[in-house]
């Protein structure tokens, strides 16, 4: 038993280079599965690991900070780093390559822009992050253009960022299936995030409103409650400690609805504690 917990632990292979994953991959046979992050992993990871490892012959997970989706003065150089412990965590799922390219391999200074959608990447995130889904299309259209992956693992918990790789590769006819994945949460209902562990004891209190908000939405509409202007009062009112991005309810293609539509709309939520921004949402 140990033995082969050892060689499943041997056997994972790590590549800096693109050139020489691509070169690898090229004479593959079967199907890949690809998570892409920005390392610091966590049971949300996980989970888009093991659909990738159930669905598919080989998985690869990419760990690359995209200094791109960053804005100036945000948390790009404080942004968690544990190489070390992602790799184990990596090689302990069954994860077979991992992919840590530097910056240099990654972008040159003289490259064409990916720019995402103004009507539906300049709203929510957006708004506060102006050129944010850029950087976060532009990575993620390298990736999967150097993997070539049959299928890609998204968390539903980046709603908007999930909608608009969607779209790119609708769009640009990419040869991948992306795999829309579960949020995972704590016990107490707070969405698992890598920048959960910038909150101090008390902030994580005040943060576990976010999601009792979503919980306080999908009570009211248990009592037939469906105007959004009047989930969005709820909501807010129960958030009153925060500092409040947006609360929104929109379809699936991103458009603010005035009313729930059950099996088409989502409730998503941006808002600060502290110096932390977190997001969530509910999948109506
Ligand atoms: O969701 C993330 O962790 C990042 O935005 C992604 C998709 C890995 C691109 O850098």
């Amino acid at each position: 038993m140990l033995l082969l917990f050892y060689n499943k632990v041997a056997k994972m292979k790590i590549f800096e280079n693109p050139k020489e994953l691509m070169d690898y991959t090229k004479n593959l046979k079967g199907s890949i599965g690809f998570v892409p992050t920005m390392g610091a992993l966590h049971a949300g990871h996980l989970s888009l690991i093991k659909n990738s490892i159930r669905d598919n012959d080989l998985t690869i997970v990419s760990i690359f900070i995209n200094p791109t989706q960053f804005l100036p003065g945000e948390d790009l150089d404080k942004y968690p780093r544990k190489l070390e412990a992602d790799k184990k965590i990596c090689s302990l799922a069954g994860v077979d390559i991992v992919f840590i390219p530097t910056r240099e391999k990654i972008y040159s200074n003289t490259e064409p822009k990916v720019l995402a959608p103004n009507q539906k990447a300049y709203i929510l995130e957006g708004l506060k992050r102006p050129t944010h889904f850029d950087g976060v299309l532009t990575v993620v259209l390298k990736l999967l253009n150097i993997i070539n992956p049959t299928r890609a693992y998204f968390g539903k918990k980046d709603a908007q960022q999930l909608y608009l790789i969607q779209n790119m590769c609708r769009s640009l006819f990419l040869h991948v299936e992306i795999v829309p994945c579960e949020i995972v949460r704590e016990d107490d209902g707070l969405a698992l995030s890598s920048r959960n562990i910038y909150l101090s004891k008390e902030q994580r209190k005040e943060a576990l409103n976010i999601s009792k908000s979503l919980k306080l939405a999908s009570k009211a509409m248990m009592k037939d409650e469906f105007e959004s202007k009047n989930l969005k009062k709820i909501m807010r009112e129960n958030m009153k400690n925060l500092d409040i991005d947006y609360v929104e309810i929109v379809d699936r293609d991103f458009n603010r609805v005035d009313k729930v539509t059950l099996k088409q709309s989502i409730i998503l939520i941006g808002a600060k504690v502290g110096d932390t921004r977190l997001i969530d949402n509910l999948w109506i």
